[in-house]
């Protein structure tokens, strides 16, 4: 298939793109590299041996749509392109609403005019806020929490009221729990710009000396070591439910709903010790206080995933530790800093 991936420059759209590739598809990559750089296109093309077309390009301009949306006769959009610190939302709301809400609507437009009606639409576990109950099934009541996370559940309004009026779209949307490691290769990873905002980026930045400590926010949440529990997600693993999504929504109209994660969950002291044991490196932490808006635990059930779209989680944490180090180690300061 033709298909265009739009933040395809970024953390999993980069990592999705070389396992869509691998499928057999042809991908053209569109981002204003906002969160990412060149070199991370640069970097898809080194693992897969293939050229990628790459648009510096900015989802809100409408006027250079067109360049995009007719450079191929394009069969389904991968729709990446966010915002996603939770922190900065609650600052920036306007940003947000703008880029994620706004910038979607902008872009359906235009596939709409080019008749390219099927969506794979990157949500976000954080749609269903602080359940009551674990795991977290797709049934679960949305109470976002962050102005991030209404950007998500309006875009997913958004989309069920696209399909309602126009049934010929097809639309994924996968619920992404957290995204962690980095590709097998060494040469791809996630390379978040200033102090990263996810636990296991900055773990790997202590133990590589970047940063001297790491803040464990929060030891008294009720959990078995007080601290706060979450479903990481190698981002390989994450990718390749992009592709099962793909293949899905070939033989299914409609708007449907995953949730991608693991169905397991960890606590920061267990995703730290794991880290210490892939990289050999000790992480020091001190515990400070808790962050408003984080919940106490969050894991998938990740079941309709596995039985509709053939897809289960393969890798676990102690895999995503250790590609997540090896990527660190080669690039301690991300892409612009490769050692050879
Ligand atoms: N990382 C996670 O664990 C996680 C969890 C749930 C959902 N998500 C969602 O998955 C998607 C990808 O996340 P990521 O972790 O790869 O983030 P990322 O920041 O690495 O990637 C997003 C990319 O989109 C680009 N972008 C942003 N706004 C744009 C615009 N207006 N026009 C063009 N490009 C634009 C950025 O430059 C960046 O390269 C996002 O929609 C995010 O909300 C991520």
């Amino acid at each position: 298939m033709n298909l265009l991936v739009t933040g395809g420059a970024g953390y999993i759209g980069s990592h999705t793109a070389i396992e869509l590739i691998m499928a057999g598809h042809d991908v053209v990559v569109v981002d204003n590299l906002s969160n990412s750089t060149r070199a991370a296109v640069s970097a898809i093309e080194t693992v897969t041996g293939r050229d990628v077309t790459f648009f510096e390009y900015d989802i809100r301009n409408d006027s250079r749509l067109d360049e995009v949306l007719a450079c191929r006769a394009f069969d389904a959009v991968l729709h990446f392109a966010a915002l996603k610190a939770v922190g900065e939302s609650a600052a920036q709301p306007l940003r947000y609403y703008a880029n994620n809400v706004a910038g979607t609507a902008t872009l359906l437009d235009g596939m709409n005019d080019y008749g390219i009606k099927t969506l794979v639409f990157s949500s976000s576990a954080s749609v269903y806020g602080d359940p009551d109950t674990m795991p977290i099934g797709e049934d679960s009541p949305p109470d976002p929490k962050s102005p991030y996370a209404r950007t998500k559940l309006i875009t997913e309004n958004l989309l069920h009221d696209l399909h309602d009026a126009d049934p010929d779209w097809r639309i994924s949307i996968l619920r992404y729990f957290n995204a962690v490691g980095a590709h097998p290769s060494g040469r791809i990873g996630e390379d978040p710009s200033g102090v990263p905002n996810n636990l296991l980026p900055f773990v790997a930045q202590v133990a590589v000396g970047r940063r001297n400590c790491l803040n464990v926010f929060g030891d008294d949440y009720p959990t078995p070591d007080g601290t706060g529990i979450r479903d990481y997600l190698h981002v390989v693993d994450l990718a390749r439910g992009h592709v099962k999504a793909l293949d899905y929504l070939a033989g299914a109209g409609g708007v449907s709903v995953h949730n991608l994660g693991t169905g397991r969950g960890y606590s920061v002291f267990e995703v730290v010790h794991a880290f210490e044991a892939a990289s050999g490196r000790k992480v020091p932490h001190r515990v400070a206080a808790r962050r408003p808006g984080d919940v106490a635990v969050s894991w998938a059930d990740p079941s309709k995933a596995r039985d509709e779209l053939g897809w289960t989680a393969e890798y676990d944490l102690e895999r995503a530790c250790e590609d997540l180090w090896r990527w660190q180690l080669t690039h301690p300061r991300g892409f612009s800093t490769r050692k050879a």
